[in-house]
């Protein structure tokens, strides 16, 4: 809430690139200690924004307002002094000098800024201002570990730092928990909140995990996907008989099961494919139950089905493509930049990108079937048994692209009659028997709980 006047005013922004319209005619205003969140799916144009108002970009239309002074086109270094500190989606910090040097610099470079002589900074000073940063962060003890040794969690929670020690009056921070496992994401989402009131900081931030912000605003809602009470079947053969189950962000959830319990059925709901006869389905607050399959989508589920189902006779490239088909802007950027987050994360896929989808092997076609969601740009993955079939040696693999989802900050609710590999990378589970979950524990506890070895024979 506002603890002050407005101290930023975005009027009518306008930014194109060619004729790639990534901005057109937005504005807000931003109140003095208030946590300001911008929210959008990948290639809304959230960093573009930013980049507007910190500088990097001139804006064709419109104007940025900071402190009552318009900064429109401004280059970044004066935004910056001015009280405008930036983090960046791609880090920015020096990953071979130690914890400490990094705070130290960034908090010099801001004295050097200020007009004070070189001579004439305290080195004591910048020390206590790079010790009080660490201790908010929890970072003090890895102050001189180098940076590249620190965790993922640990490096977003440096650049914040960073952009701290620079002593901003309003801080842009830009997706800040990609990547974080949930307990990070939760723990950060926290200090910012934290730090925003203890430092009187006015904070603008992007997401595009609506569940993180309405953490950050205190709502206290942190679930993606909430299946409250459905009961489902074929023709008038019941077969879910009130099925409730929860998924929060960025965790792998696993929903264990021998054959023909009703997973695949709970899973044809929740994507709009069977209605539900009663109860209720929600993802990120939006009420899925009498949405089209296509309508989920575009909200940002993705279903990797069982038995896979990639288009054997087109390419990999042609059938990573279709994956767009759900999305409403499939500019050639976007198309370019969800191809390059794919193959990031799965690599295998750009070697193969000409090549016929019948021609990979079992393990690649699995990859191929969950690249494509993310082409579709899911945020919560459904994912149908994708060991179904597979040989022992690329069962470790789909391990591995589930924990790769998980860095992407994807979360999953993973089907599967293997628990021994799903239990592997999910953070909890549930087990289903006969169209109704009999039993709910966190992996660790479903890897040694008898009930486990009862309910799957495993
Ligand atoms: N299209 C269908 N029409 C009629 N019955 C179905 C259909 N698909 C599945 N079933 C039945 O629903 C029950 C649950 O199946 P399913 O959801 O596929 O289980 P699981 O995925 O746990 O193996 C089974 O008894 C199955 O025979
Ligand atoms: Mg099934």
């Amino acid at each position: 809430m506002a603890a002050g006047g407005v101290i930023l005013e975005v009027e009518g922004v306008s930014k194109n690139f060619g004729a790639l319209a990534a901005l057109s005619r937005v504005g807000f205003g931003v109140s003095q200690g208030q946590v300001f969140s911008v929210i959008g799916p990948n290639g809304a144009g959230k960093s573009t924004l930013f980049n507007v108002v910190s500088g990097l970009y001139a804006p064709n239309a419109g104007r940025v307002v900071f402190r009552g002074q318009e900064i429109t086109g401004l280059p970044p270094e004066r935004i910056n002094r001015l009280g405008i500190a930036k983090t960046f989606q791609i880090t920015n910090v020096f990953p071979e000098i130690s914890v400490g040097e990094n705070v130290g610099v960034a908090a010099q470079s801001r004295s050097a800024e200020s007009g004070r002589l070189a001579s004439l900074w305290r080195v004591a000073d910048i020390e206590a201002r790079v010790t009080e940063l660490l201790e908010a962060f929890g970072l003090v003890s890895r102050r001189d570990e180098l940076a590249e040794n620190l965790s993922h969690g640990e490096q977003r929670y440096l650049e914040i730092c960073l952009a701290l020690a620079t002593e901003p009056t309003l801080l842009l921070l830009d997706e800040p928990t990609a990547g974080m496992t949930p307990g990070e994401t939760k723990d950060a989402t926290e200090m910012i909140r934290r730090l925003a009131l203890a430092r009187g900081l006015t904070v603008l931030l992007i997401e595009h995990d609506m569940s993180v912000v309405m953490g950050i605003s205190g709502s206290g809602s942190v679930t993606v996907l909430r299946i409250t009470d459905v009961h489902a079947g074929y023709g008038a053969t019941p077969i879910l008989f009130g099925v409730s189950l929860e998924v929060r962000p960025g965790e792998a959830v696993a929903l264990l099961g021998r054959n023909g319990m009703g997973k695949t059925t709970l899973m044809k709901t929740a994507m709009g494919f069977l209605k539900p006869w009663r109860g209720t389905i929600e993802f990120d607050g939006h009420n899925l139950t009498r949405l089209t399959p296509h309508a989920i989508a575009r909200l940002g589920i993705g279903l990797v089905p069982e038995s896979r189902r990639i288009f054997p006779g087109l390419t990999v490239r042609e059938n990573l493509e279709l994956g767009l088909s759900a999305v409403a802007d499939r500019s050639a950027a976007l198309r370019r930049r969800r191809l390059d987050e794919v193959f990031h994360h799965f690599p295998p896929l750009r070697e193969r990108l000409d090549q016929p989808g019948k021609t990979l092997s079992g393990g690649e076609q699995q990859m191929l079937a969950i690249a494509r969601v993310v082409m579709a740009g899911a945020r919560l993955i459904l994912m149908d048994e994708p060991t179904q079939g597979l040989a022992p040696a690329f069962i470790r693999h789909i391990r591995d692209m589930v924990a790769e989802l998980k860095r992407l900050g994807v979360t999953v609710l993973l089907v599967e009659q293997n628990a021994r590999v799903a239990l592997a990378v999910c953070d909890r589970g549930y087990i289903m028997e006969k169209g109704l979950i009999v039993f709910a524990a966190s992996a660790k506890e479903l890897r040694e709980s008898p009930v486990t070895r009862e309910k799957l024979g495993v």
